[in-house]
């Protein structure tokens, strides 16, 4: 394996459900190398929005350590929600996200809405149009939203991600409401941008062929270490 870029260890969550209680992460530990590749996969239901959250700390764990790179963010009550602010902050810089339905700002062009995540991640925002242009929507940078199509709000939304420049992209089924040809085209630029940019990605899906594209495997229907 190459240079570790995140390593997780011991991950637990659990959701309060009426009187119960259900485990959906469970004393979870793998390792993804810088560069690499991970598909996360298990039936609707096994976990794998949850997992994502809690590695870009949308939610806290309630036992394990996450470590990307020498950052380090280790549940212990009494501190975790303080250091989850911490990890927040180092999400907005470090960590892109890309969910199922594209999430920009509807009241922003798509080039707004790239150079605002670049600011946001303390980026220089001079490139936003070059990234919009290598996702092949140059021409439509100054459309809002609702005048592209679906394909195109996603391809919008990873030159977004891509403009952070990332250590680690985190995708949650991003080709879940394409037809198959828009979610192939997709899937090409997702796994050519983060081959050439060398960040790592992990990738929650239904998808065996996007899945098989990936270079690591994580099953959470039956959980086991990587
Ligand atoms: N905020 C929450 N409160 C209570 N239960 C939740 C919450 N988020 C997820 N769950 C439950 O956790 C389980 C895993 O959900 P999820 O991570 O969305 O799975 P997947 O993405 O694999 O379909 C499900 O049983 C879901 O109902
Ligand atoms: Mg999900």
């Amino acid at each position: 394996m190459t240079e570790p870029l995140l390593v997780v260890r011991g991950l637990s969550k659990h959701f309060a459900s009426g009187n119960e209680t259900v485990s959906v992460v469970e004393a979870l530990s793998f390792t993804l190398g810088q560069g690499q590749s991970l598909a996360l996969t298990g039936r609707s239901g096994s976990g794998k929005s949850t997992l994502l959250n809690l590695l870009c700390g949308l939610e806290l764990p309630d036992a394990g350590t996450i470590a990307l790179r020498d950052q380090v963010f280790d549940a212990d009550g009494a501190t975790a929600r303080r250091k989850a602010a911490g990890w927040s902050a180092l999400r907005r810089r470090h960590i892109g996200v890309v969910f199922q339905e594209a999430n920009l700002m509807p009241a922003l062009t798509l080039l707004d809405n790239v150079r605002l995540r670049a600011q946001l991640a303390g980026r220089d925002p001079a490139n936003s149009e070059d990234w919009l242009t290598r996702l092949d929507i140059g021409e439509l940078a100054r459309r809002y939203p609702d005048q592209v199509s679906g394909g195109q709000r996603q391809r919008a939304a990873l030159a977004m991600v891509f403009a952070m420049e990332p250590a680690l992209i985190l995708a949650d089924e991003p080709t879940g409401s394409l037809d198959r040809h828009t979610a192939d085209e997709v899937t090409r630029v997702l796994f050519d941008l983060q081959a050439r940019h060398g960040c790592g990605l992990i990738l929650a899906t239904h998808d065996a062929e996007l899945a098989a594209g990936c270079q690591q495997h994580l099953d959470l229907g039956h959980q086991s270490d990587v």
